[in-house]
């Protein structure tokens, strides 16, 4: 098995690319994007993700990686591919599904075939198998090797937790699980466990599910705190001296393209309505609708209220804007008719316009911190104020301390 194709070049799949190449495969990269695979062409990665510039460029220059928009014949083939939440909240398995029968354009007896997008149970053999089967008369477990491989890296962290991750690998039988450990253990030096597709696939699901449902509970307390007048902060550090206890922060609501997602996934098929892990999405949900009301409430006597939202990102020191919280903030504050301005110098494609640090704060009523980037720790409060109509601080991650803020004559308030 030494020639490998990646299917998807994206966050998951761009670094894995470039590792396998340094570690002695013969390394395939495909993109549906023509943007994408022209940027890897001349050179630049087109997501920003520590230290993965250098890994993919020596790939580069080693020759062990291409990239390529056409598939070729190959040993092994790892899906990368999108899986988003679709309107009516299930899996849209539309780039699995086109993945999966590009494959079976060249798949051979003997391949092995790895699905690592984060999908329902029963995705990797129904769908890819199925596909397969239809497509090329192949046989999953049979006549090829099939097999599931969830990522569970974190984004800022994607380069160091690829290989110091421990790994969960599921296969159609005992041969496809070996068979992708053999691929996987040539970088990761954490242990890696097998078992079989769907344990593989609900794992993914679970270790999602149980952060929103934590943090759904964080979120809770918030309010309760809110309504009997505690500090939920304090009641969560407390809370979590307890040596069994282990309290997520609450916060503006729960971002990025894997939480707020995944708990569907795991319930999409079960025709049952209020689980728990539903309730939660929905508490989680409902944060942003709840920051906005306070926001107003407190800005909405002003002429003309303008609110600096700081922070597009969906987490703190990283630029990715996907399901970000922010975006729902944005959207409710206009609604109500309050001028709206943005600054995060990390983010990275965001749906809205973002201001110049200057620009954002001119005249605003209120600074809603929404992401504790590093970088706010650095600014100049003495200046921040000046610029501010109305000095209000929201503070809804705990980011600043009360009476320092205090001390430049701000009003701090916090969740
Ligand atoms: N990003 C993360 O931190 C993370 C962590 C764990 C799991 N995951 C899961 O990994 C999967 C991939 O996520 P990502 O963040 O890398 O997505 P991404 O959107 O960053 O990248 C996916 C890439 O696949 C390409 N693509 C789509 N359909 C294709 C096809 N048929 N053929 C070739 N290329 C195709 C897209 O153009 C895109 O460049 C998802 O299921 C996601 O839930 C992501």
């Amino acid at each position: 098995m030494k020639k490998i194709c990646v299917v998807g070049l994206g966050y998951i799949g761009l670094p894995t690319a470039s590792i396998l190449a340094n570690n002695g495969y013969d390394v395939l990269g495909i993109d549906i994007n023509e943007k994408v695979i022209e940027k890897l062409r001349n050179g630049t990665p087109h997501i920003e993700e520590p230290d993965l510039k250098g890994i993919f460029i020596s790939a580069i220059n080693s020759g062990k990686l291409r990239v390529s928009k056409k598939i070729e014949k190959s040993d092994v083939f790892i899906i990368s591919v999108p899986t988003p939440l679709t309107e009516d909240k299930k899996a849209d398995l539309s780039y699995v599904e086109s993945a999966s029968k590009e494959i079976s354009k060249c798949i051979e007896k003997g391949n092995l075939v790895i699905l690592e997008s984060t999908s329902p149970p029963g995705t990797t053999e129904k769908l890819v198998g199925g596909i397969i089967l239809n497509s090329s008369g192949l046989k999953a477990g049979a006549d090829y090797l099939l097999s599931f491989c969830p990522e569970r890296v974190l984004p800022g962290k994607i380069m160091y937790e690829l290989v110091n991750n421990t790994r969960i690998i599921g296969g159609i039988n005992k041969e496809s699980a070996i068979k992708a450990r053999e691929i996987y253990s040539s970088f990761v030096k954490a242990e890696i466990y097998l078992t079989d597709l769907k344990t593989a696939e609900f794992v993914k699901l679970t270790e999602n599910t149980y952060r929103d449902v934590n943090l759904a509970f964080s979120n809770e307390l918030s309010l309760i705190c809110n309504y009997y007048n505690i500090n939920v902060w304090d009641v969560i550090r407390f809370a979590n001296m307890h040596p069994r206890v282990n309290i997520l922060s609450p916060g503006p609501g729960v971002g990025g393209h894997c939480i707020p997602i995944d708990p569907w996934f795991m319930i999409q098929n079960l025709g049952r309505e209020n689980t728990l892990i539903e309730k939660c999405r929905n508490i989680n949900n409902e944060m942003p609708f709840i920051i906005s009301r306070k926001v107003v409430e407190l800005i909405k006597d002003k002429k003309s209220p303008k609110a600096t939202l700081f922070g597009a990102s969906y987490k703190e020191d990283i630029g990715d804007t996907r399901e970000s919280p922010t975006v729902a903030v944005i959207k409710e504050l206009k609604k109500e008719k309050i001028n709206v301005s943005v600054y995060d110098p990390l983010a990275e494609n965001s749906k809205y316009e973002l201001s110049s640090l200057e620009d954002s704060l001119k005249g605003s009523d209120i600074l809603v911190l929404l992401v504790s980037h590093s970088i706010f720790r650095n600014l100049d409060m003495n200046y921040v104020a000046g610029l501010m109509r109305t000095r209000n601080i929201f503070d809804t991650r705990n980011f600043f301390k009360k009476d320092e803020i205090e001390g430049y004559g701000f009003k701090y308030f916090s969740l």
